[in-house]
């Protein structure tokens, strides 16, 4: 009932960003099986893909603080790791899948530009993600202080859960798409406070009126 339009294009990137632990990979998985329900053909994909072998890499530097990468380098790393999926994500959208990305080029921007490394601007940053598709829609989950996320379980163990480090991200998120999202490509999802279900319903009554969207979409945005 809700999505016979889309049959006829191709299939919506949606991507859903936001700080470590603000439950993107949950809410992703969600959506997915949602837009299933719907009679779509669905993908999920996630950012950084650890199986690859420039994602092994990038595991490797997330999780162990002793393995020594110049920020440069890490950034390109991530970079390379969306371009290995380009010509996949682009056929699977032209045969109609809806893809929903954990995780994308804003990540790869904020996170790198947060750093504060002389010379890694947004702009530096984001020119390797250049030529790579832009979402339909990208949705930031966010939260009102950092003490939300720093009690949220698993918080620490990897390279980048710092609080301080967050709050810096959380304002590169910011400039990020000031910079790079035009009117209606963002929307920010605030789950502070809120469940799972809270914020999967929040989540939904964004993403069901795109789907009955009727302009027509089959050409590719690009950052
Ligand atoms: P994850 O926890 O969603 O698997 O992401 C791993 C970490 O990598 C997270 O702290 C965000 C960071 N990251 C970057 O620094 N650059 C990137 O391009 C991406 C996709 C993630």
């Amino acid at each position: 009932m809700c999505c016979m339009l889309m049959r006829e294009m191709r299939g919506k990137l949606i991507l859903i960003e936001g700080l470590d632990r603000t439950g993107k990979t949950t809410q992703v998985d969600a959506l997915a099986e949602r837009l299933r329900g719907c009679g779509l053909k669905v993908v999920a994909a996630k950012f950084p893909n650890r199986e690859s072998e420039i994602g092994q890499l990038i595991n490797r530097y997330l999780t162990n603080r002793d393995f020594q990468l110049p920020d440069q380098a890490v950034h390109l790393l991530f970079s390379a790791n969306r371009w290995e999926y380009i010509e996949e994500l682009k056929r699977q959208l032209n045969d109609g899948y809806c893809v929903v990305l954990d995780r994308y080029v804003f990540s790869g921007v904020a996170y790198s530009a947060a750093k504060g490394t002389p010379g890694m601007d947004l702009q530096w940053c984001l020119q390797p993600d250049k030529g790579l598709l832009k979402p339909d829609l990208t949705l930031f989950l966010t939260n009102e202080d950092s003490e939300s996320i720093a009690n949220r379980a698993g918080f620490g163990e990897e390279r980048y859960e710092d609080s301080d480090f967050q709050l810096k991200v959380k304002q590169k998120f910011h400039e990020a798409f000031d910079a790079y999202c035009q009117e209606g490509e963002l929307r920010t999802v605030n789950v502070t406070g809120k469940g799972i279900e809270q914020v999967s319903a929040e989540i939904w009554d964004v993403i069901e009126p795109l789907l009955h969207e009727t302009r027509a979409t089959n050409e590719f945005k690009y950052f």
